[in-house]
């Protein structure tokens, strides 16, 4: 293990067995209709990757990149929108991917804005949850795990960029993102 890094919170199998019962969830509430999956750059690639090959209705995919203006280990509220949907969301069910839900606040401007374009259903999926941090009314469709307020990385999730392609879910050594 990489010397940042404090544990292994979340092992790879643990995930890959969260990811395919997510999967068959989302495909069995959307039975009969097709989905569009908005994956928010750049956090949720990897988790977006894996969930949509194990649906099995029709889905599309699109992205959007957001910036909390902050610092790099807590969040502001205040959002901008970095690169847009490239399409209309218009008459679609629309179900944001996400790789953490912290305090909430990125996704509530996230849904007040996607909203106002008419979808036919908006949800959100999240692999990570940390409840406790919570400072916004979100609560999120899908949730894979929630997990104490400690900060993580790996499986899409950075710190300045970095871990992003660790397989597993890793605690930081919070000597790292404080200093
Ligand atoms: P929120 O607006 O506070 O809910 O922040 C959500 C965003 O903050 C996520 O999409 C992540 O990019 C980032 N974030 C929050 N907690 C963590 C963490 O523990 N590790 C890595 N990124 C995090
Ligand atoms: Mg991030």
């Amino acid at each position: 293990m990489h010397s940042d890094l404090r544990e292994i919170m979340i092992t790879e199998e643990q995930i890959s067995d969260k990811v395919k019962e997510l999967a068959e969830r989302i495909s069995s509430d959307y039975q009969g209709n097709s989905i569009l999956m908005i994956g928010i750059l750049k956090g949720a690639v990897i988790f977006l990757s894996d969930l949509v090959r194990n649906m099995t209705i029709p889905v599309y995919i699109d992205f959007m990149a957001v910036s909390s203006y902050g610092k790099a280990s807590e969040s502001s509220g205040v959002v901008q929108i970095l690169k847009d949907l490239d399409q209309s969301i218009e008459g679609r069910h629309v179900l944001v991917v996400e790789d953490i839900v912290d305090t909430g606040l990125t996704l509530k401007y996230l849904l007040e804005n996607l909203s106002t374009r008419k979808p036919s259903s908006l949800k959100i999926c999240t692999l990570l949850d940390k409840p406790t941090r919570r400072k916004s009314d979100v609560v999120p469709d899908y949730n894979g795990f929630a997990i104490p307020d400690e900060f993580v990385v790996g499986y899409g999730l950075d710190y300045a960029e970095k871990y992003r392609n660790l397989r597993e879910i890793c605690v930081l050594k919070p000597e790292i993102y404080l200093k």
